[in-house]
């Protein structure tokens, strides 16, 4: 008689998309009061993608998604659910995930949004784990996409020059397996007394939209970046070695971390913490910046076509973004 396997939950196949143009530290030089060598010195960052008009979270993240079911060998049309993380949806309501999911053809999925700005991959990998390793669905498309350009205030200097646009997409499948394979465990977190660390104030619930509330500038970005900065280190490094400890493990014993893409010194502090040698640490915010909840499916995606990692490879996501929240992710690739 065959002996019932636990259910696992593994990365198939990820994919990417990111729009063509690329707006450099020098061409913002020429609008703001900045310099290509103060972003390098204090982001890293040296370019990002901007989107186009008619670019958005869901043309980018349909293109993301059709490139990871294609990594994974997978039929648009045997997806069981799509979600996408974004705090840029096309439109207020419906959600991105249902243009994504008409844009691809996955007919059969049921495709919703989630909120969690840029831990919003990591909360989306945590709700596609549950459901997968219950054993109600076998194919989960998690897509992480944002153009987050559209919410600058260009003429912010300490918060325009962080952000790009761009999506990443994993397809991730119930897998039975005694070895824990795949998604081994995501914990993630959430503390709302934080909420205006990082915040675009102008809303709809509030009050209705008005041209004043636009005039006022409340549709735009607002962060206090150094707070931000030393919660991030502080938050990051404590959610990685929790999820490390939950699966008996030790930084030691890691062979990739892929943070999210804020600022390169909140990369190195992490990874200092978590004593990874920086060739371990995947790292693109260089060409990228910021791209929210895409960043870290768009690192994954960019490592994996590069080879940087490989089949049974430990893989560390953490990551922390406005709400605030954060969390972390542990996969035996
Ligand atoms: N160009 C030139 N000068 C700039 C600048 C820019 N783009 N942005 C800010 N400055 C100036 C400030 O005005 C300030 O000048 P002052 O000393 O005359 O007041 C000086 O640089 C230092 O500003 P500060 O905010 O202390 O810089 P910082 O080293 O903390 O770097 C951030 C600012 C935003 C890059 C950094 O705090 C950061 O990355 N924070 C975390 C962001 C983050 O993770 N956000 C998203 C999470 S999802």
């Amino acid at each position: 008689m065959n002996k019932h396997l636990p259910n696992r939950a593994r990365i198939t196949g990820t994919g990417s998309c990111l729009p063509e143009r690329i707006v450099t530290n020098l061409d913002l030089e020429k609008t703001l009061d900045t310099s290509d060598q103060w972003i390098r010195e204090r982001t890293g960052i040296i370019e990002r993608r901007i989107a186009e008009k008619g670019e958005s979270s869901s043309t980018l993240g349909a293109e993301a998604a059709r490139r990871a079911l294609t990594a994974a060998g997978e039929k648009p049309e045997d997806i069981d659910m799509i979600i996408v993380c974004t705090s840029t949806p096309d439109v207020i309501y419906p959600s991105t995930a249902c243009f994504v999911q008409r844009e691809i053809g996955a007919s059969k999925a049921v495709a919703y949004d989630i909120s969690a700005v840029c831990s919003g991959f990591v909360f989306g990998l945590s709700i596609a784990e549950q459901y997968l390793k219950s054993g109600r669905y076998e194919t989960i498309l998690v897509i992480g996409a944002e153009v987050n350009s559209r919410l600058m205030d260009w003429t912010d200097r300490s918060t325009c020059i962080l952000f790009g646009d761009g999506a990443g997409a994993v397809v991730l499948k119930r897998e039975e397996s005694e070895e824990p394979v795949g998604l081994l465990s995501s914990h993630i977190y959430s503390d709302g007394n934080r909420a205006e660390m990082l915040i675009v104030p102008g809303g709809i619930g509030r009050e209705t939209i008005s041209r004043q509330a636009v005039e006022d500038n409340l549709y735009t970005l607002k962060m206090e970046g150094q707070a931000t900065f030393k919660v991030a280190v502080k938050k990051m490094t404590e959610v990685s070695l929790e999820a490390l400890e939950h699966n008996n493990l030790t930084k030691e014993n890691l062979n990739v971390v892929v943070p999210h893409q804020a600022n390169r010194r909140i990369i190195s502090a992490v990874a200092e913490k978590l004593k990874m040698d920086s060739s371990k640490v995947i790292v693109n915010l260089d060409k990228l910046g910021n791209t929210g909840g895409a960043s870290i499916p768009i690192a994954l995606d960019q490592a994996v076509k590069s080879n940087r990692i490989k089949r049974d490879d430990l893989v560390l996501l953490t990551v922390l973004g406005a709400g605030l929240t954060w969390g972390a992710a542990l996969i035996r690739w």
